[in-house]
């Protein structure tokens, strides 16, 4: 061989190589928020504008919306997984225990989902359009902006195992809650501002009965009436609905950290955060500077958001209809 044509090769090869490398990468990673600058240039005010009106008509919205892309990037990564209605071949995540009776907003995601694809048909996946109504929201309800990394499509089948197996329950101790959330890549200072979210939104009775009746990490007073509208028997009450943060329930702010170092959690989950442990700092430091709870929240969102995301055109789909495959 010449070695002109020797050199050709190897630059071939090297290039074949790099070309590999590349996509290899990026098949794995979620592009920057113009990912559908040119395929869907209105996306962002066409999913504002019916965030707003969601929130407009119920200002709890905000906060179920928030909860339905935390419970999606929990089971297999952020795919729009969450939004699957159960289907002769699996039961879905909407049975599952954190879900069951519990999640709501698919209405409104179905909306906003007609929505997008009446401006740009079969471009945008369910999973997007979770993460983006995630941040409205938030923005919304008074916190933080951030930049939504695109570019993720959706799955096409799931399972209610999945979902269990996956999201955290609110009788978790301290160290089972950072477990779970270290193993999806997700630190101890993640798990504190994440938990932030707890700011907005309602809880069911039965979700923190065990904490008002039986433990002792808790303000006697809050205890006392949170009592008063959740009987300590199960069955009672069980859907009778609290605030998750006593003192600005549908504003996004810091306050949920005051009320952990009042005594004053809601959850077990909630007060495990603060509870002479390992964590009480993280919590300190939020009720001291909201900006900082801000700044760390809005990194922490955009973390969760790359929890193994289906991407390239291979994997996984652009769901034409949020609750089922195409
Ligand atoms: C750390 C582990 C977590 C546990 C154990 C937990 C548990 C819960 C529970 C039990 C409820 C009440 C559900 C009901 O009674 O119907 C709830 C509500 C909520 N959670 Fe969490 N959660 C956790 C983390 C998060 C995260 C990371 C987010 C978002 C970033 C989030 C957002 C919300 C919101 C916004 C609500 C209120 C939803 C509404 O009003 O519809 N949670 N959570
Ligand atoms: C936390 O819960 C796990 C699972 O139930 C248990 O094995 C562990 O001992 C508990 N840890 C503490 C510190 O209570
Ligand atoms: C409180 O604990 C007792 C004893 O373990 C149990 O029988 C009861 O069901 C618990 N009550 C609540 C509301 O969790
Ligand atoms: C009441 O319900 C809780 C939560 O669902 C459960 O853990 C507990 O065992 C139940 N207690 C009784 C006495 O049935
Ligand atoms: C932490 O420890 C102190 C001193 O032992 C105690 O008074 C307090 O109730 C404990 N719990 C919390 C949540 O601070």
């Amino acid at each position: 061989m010449s070695s002109i044509a020797s050199t050709s090769l190897f630059m071939a090869i090297l290039s074949l190589a790099l070309l590999v490398l590349f996509t290899g990468s990026t098949s794995a990673q979620l592009s920057s928020p113009d990912f559908y600058s040119k395929s869907c240039p209105n996306l962002f005010p066409t999913v504002k504008s019916k965030v707003q009106s969601a929130i407009a008509t119920e200002t709890r919205m905000g906060a179920s919306l928030l909860r339905l892309f935390f419970h999606d990037c929990f089971v297999n990564g952020c795919d729009g997984s969450v939004l699957l209605d159960d289907t002769s071949n699996f039961v879905g995540e909407k049975s599952a225990n954190a879900n069951r009776n519990s999640a709501r907003g698919f209405d409104v995601v179905d909306d906003i989902k007609s929505a997008v694809e009446s401006v740009c048909p079969g471009v945008v996946s369910c999973a997007d359009i979770l993460a983006i109504t995630a941040r409205d929201s938030v923005t919304i309800l008074g916190g933080p902006s951030w930049d939504v990394k695109l570019g993720r499509r959706d799955a096409k089948t799931t399972s209610k195992a999945a979902a269990d197996n996956g999201i955290p329950q609110q009788s978790f101790n301290l160290s089972s809650l950072l477990s779970r959330f270290n193993a999806l890549g997700l630190s101890n200072t993640d798990l504190v501002v994440l938990s932030g979210a707890h700011t907005i939104g309602l809880a069911r009775c039965t979700s923190f009965r065990p904490h008002i009746y039986n433990e002792s990490n808790i303000d006697s007073s809050f205890a006392r009436t949170r009592q008063s509208n959740c009987p300590s028997t199960n069955g009672t009450g069980d859907n009778n609905l609290a605030p998750l943060d006593l003192q600005t329930p549908t504003a996004f702010d810091n306050k949920y950290f005051q009320n952990l170092v009042q005594k004053k959690g809601l959850l077990h989950s909630d007060q495990e955060l603060f509870n002479n442990g390992s964590v009480d700092s993280i919590v300190q430091s939020y009720l001291n500077s909201q900006t900082s709870f801000f700044s760390d929240f809005a990194s922490a969102m955009v973390k969760m958001g790359d929890i193994s995301p289906l991407t390239g055109s291979s994997n996984g789909e652009i769901r034409k209809n949020c609750r089922r495959a195409n």
